[in-house]
């Protein structure tokens, strides 16, 4: 796709791969981008920068979990800056625990930023862009969208889900003549990995190296993007040996977190028992994390 003199929304835009995205973007000359996410310091900071750069940005604190308030500004931010060229969703959260010691709500909010959140901003927009037949969506997936991690279960899962969602939707609006593709970053130093306890022998890439990857993608028309090249070789191992690819993720999984088979302590049975009432008395619960 054309990048310069375009619009582009990217969620997630405050911090990590979606800001580096955001500044990489305004390198390449797009004429105005709309950054999305809940900090407004941090995305009056990142605006800030890509001003300065010459490019036009509009700031957009929005909770993507919120989906009535999602849809107003959706139809605010069309009428006053829109057409929007290219949505890029990368906002996300993860959480790393074994799956016997997984809370609840934790669930939650991985489904509810990584999957629905997803869903509600791409529909509300990709039903504009139909309209003027025209438009790019780069879904931000995870190589964890192609080899399921231990100790990540859920987070797998929405980074699964996230590439069938786009496989599909790459069919459907072609006729639109929108086109849809995921970008699936490996590790990256991010804050979103501070806190992960990290997988052996993984080298973290950086946001900008992330950034580059889907700049070039984008000029290549490519339809997935795959960051890296230990990602090339998890793929490629998983096609023609997923034994050994098993056998290292095994190995590779942080030690602490095999220890699944452990009798629930009194704590975590108490923690389960909160995260039950929580489960039924507030939503939504992704508010409750600042990531
Ligand atoms: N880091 C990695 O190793 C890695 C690898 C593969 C894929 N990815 C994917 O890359 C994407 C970006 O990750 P990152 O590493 O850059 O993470 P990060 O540094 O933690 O940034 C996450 C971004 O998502 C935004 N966000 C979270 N919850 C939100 C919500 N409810 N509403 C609106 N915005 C929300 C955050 O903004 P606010 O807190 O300001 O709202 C922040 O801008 C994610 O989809 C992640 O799954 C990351």
């Amino acid at each position: 796709m054309k990048i310069q003199g375009n619009v582009a929304l990217i969620t997630g835009a405050s911090r990590g791969i979606g800001r580096a995205i955001a500044l990489a973007l305004a390198q390449q000359g797009m004429k105005r981008l709309i950054l999305v996410a809940r900090d407004r310091r941090k995305l009056t900071e990142v605006a800030q920068e890509i001003e300065a750069m010459g490019t036009e940005a509009v700031i957009m604190t929005l909770d993507l979990t919120r989906a009535t308030e999602v849809n107003i500004a959706v139809a605010q931010l069309w009428r006053n800056h829109g057409p929007i060229n290219l949505l890029v969703n990368c906002a996300g959260v993860a959480y790393q625990t074994s799956f016997l010691r997984s809370k609840l709500f934790q669930v939650q909010e991985e489904l509810s930023v990584n999957l629905l959140g997803m869903y509600t901003l791409t529909s509300l927009i990709a039903r504009r862009m139909a309209s003027q037949r025209q438009g790019t969506i780069v879904n931000v997936s995870s190589l964890m969208g192609k080899v399921a991690a231990p100790t990540m279960a859920t987070y797998s899962a929405t980074k699964f889900a996230i590439l069938g969602f786009t496989q599909a939707l790459r069919q459907e609006l072609a006729e639109y003549n929108i086109q849809v593709k995921a970008l699936l970053p490996s590790l990256t130093d991010t804050d979103m990995v501070r806190d992960l306890q990290l997988f052996r022998w993984v080298i973290p890439m950086t946001p900008q190296q992330v950034a580059q990857a889907l700049i070039v993608g984008l000029q290549n028309d490519a339809p997935e993007i795959l960051v890296g090249w230990q990602s090339h070789l998890a793929v490629w191992c998983q096609r023609l040996a997923p034994w050994l690819l098993e056998l290292i993720l095994k190995i590779a999984t942080p030690p602490k977190q095999q220890q699944l088979a452990e009798k629930p302590s009194l704590l975590s049975r108490l923690n389960r028992f909160c995260d039950v009432l929580l489960s039924r008395n507030v939503a939504p619960l992704a508010s409750a994390r600042k990531s």
